[in-house]
């Protein structure tokens, strides 16, 4: 499904609708989606229904809809924040119609003085099976003398869009996936690692879990965030032998593995307690002994999952992929050209060439690394004999 073209509409209840409306509807165009936006009556006190509809580029919808058939062009309908009372006249009145493949979503906004979990339950019984809800935030959304409201963040809501819109092709299915760089450390303060930031690892994670895999993501200290899903268990480690040991206690129970993670190859042969003084000397040797190679190990294993590895080269970047291919007996490897500018370390798109054991070759172009994630899936589940989710 090509996710770009769906249109969404968001339908804003209240006061929400100054602060989370136009960061929600920005992100949703970020995330390529085409937006539109409908304001209750509640919202409209506090914005016309111009303001949040000149950040989409499409007039304001009626709400409720005036003519019939006004709803049937939106994939997914997206109430955030709604009100409890709001939702009720929804749900439980005759002015709206919904089309049957709209996907219903919707996003409570929690009055301080209620529980954002009975609140959540609430909209969950009186939605029922049509209806998913959004669960709001513990923390609230500051909304300045209006005073504080609980409502799912925007990133949350774009995140709820994104999964109702992607086939659960991966339901069922356990992944593992390692992330980041190790930190290998010489003293309380220094240490050996790398310049993976775990964006690509994340990606990865995100894309199987929106296609309903459980996901364990085993990672080293990253500088990029993980967002919060229900079914991405976070496995946080700081070095090479950490990692080994997180990864071979889980690899067993998965259907796959993918190893993103930039291990370093090497650790200081000793850690020193205390600060390692300077000294009169010009140069300073730090004895580094080899790290056990996680992908390897695994590879080894009797009836161990898919396995796919990636490398990340700066010269013969194929043929040294494939030698790792072989040489770790993986079923797939992700050749990374790091030199190339965008691709690698640190940015947001990446440029992999997937080589399979069964001798398929996919040369990727230059894309961002959710949108390699996303072909690396369809090419494993290809390779499982699942039907692709995107
Ligand atoms: O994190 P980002 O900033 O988004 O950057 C993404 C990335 C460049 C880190 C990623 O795309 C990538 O290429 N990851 C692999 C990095 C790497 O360490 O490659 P390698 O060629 O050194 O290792 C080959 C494979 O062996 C990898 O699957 C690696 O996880 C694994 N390995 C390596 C050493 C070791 N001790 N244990 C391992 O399991």
């Amino acid at each position: 499904m090509n996710l770009s073209l769906a249109k969404v509409l968001v339908v804003a209840d209240g006061p929400g609708v100054m602060l989370h409306t136009p960061s929600l509807l920005l992100q949703l165009r970020h995330a390529g989606y085409d937006a539109s936006v409908a304001v209750s009556d509640s919202a409209a006190i506090f914005a016309t229904p111009f303001s949040p509809a000149m950040l989409t580029g499409h007039a304001a919808v009626a709400w409720p809809p005036t003519a019939g058939g006004a709803l049937d062009d939106y994939k997914v309908i997206l109430f955030a924040p709604c009100s409890s009372a709001f939702f009720r006249e929804i749900v439980e009145g005759e002015a709206v119609r919904f089309p049957e493949k709209s996907r219903l979503l919707a996003a409570p906004a929690v009055l301080p003085e209620e529980d954002v979990d009975d609140a959540w339950l609430e909209f969950e019984r009186l939605g029922g099976e049509r209806w998913t809800v959004v669960k709001p935030l513990a923390e609230r959304l500051d909304l300045g003398a209006l005073g504080e409201l609980a409502c799912a963040s925007p990133e949350q809501c774009v995140e709820a869009v994104r999964r109702t819109l992607v086939r659960q092709s991966l339901a069922g299915k356990s992944i593992l996936v390692t992330a980041g760089p190790t930190a290998e450390d010489a003293d309380p303060v220094r240490y050996v690692t790398n310049r993976s930031t775990g964006r690509m690892g994340v990606a990865l994670a995100c894309a199987a879990a929106r296609r309903g895999a459980v996901v364990t993501l085993v990672h080293g200290p990253m500088s990029w965030p993980i967002p919060n899903f229900p079914n991405i268990m976070d496995v946080a480690v700081r070095s090479a032998a950490q990692m080994h040991e997180a990864v071979m206690e889980r690899v067993l129970s998965q259907n796959v593995a993918i190893l993103c993670a930039a291990v370093a190859d090497y650790t200081p042969v000793t850690y020193s307690d205390v600060k390692i003084k300077k000294g009169h000397e010009a140069t300073f040797g730090l004895l580094l002994k080899r790290t056990p190679d996680i992908l390897a190990s695994v590879g080894k294993l009797q009836d161990r999952p898919f396995l796919v590895g990636f490398a990340a080269e700066s010269d013969h970047v194929e043929a040294n992929a494939q030698g790792k291919l072989i040489g770790k007996n993986c079923d797939m490897i992700c050749a990374n050209d790091v030199t190339e500018e965008g691709s690698g370390f640190a940015v947001g798109t990446n440029r992999v060439t997937v080589f399979t054991r069964d001798g398929g070759v996919e040369r990727l172009p230059q894309m961002s690394k959710d949108d390699v994630a996303r072909k690396i899936l369809d090419l494993i589940e290809l390779r499982l004999g699942a039907p692709s989710g995107s």
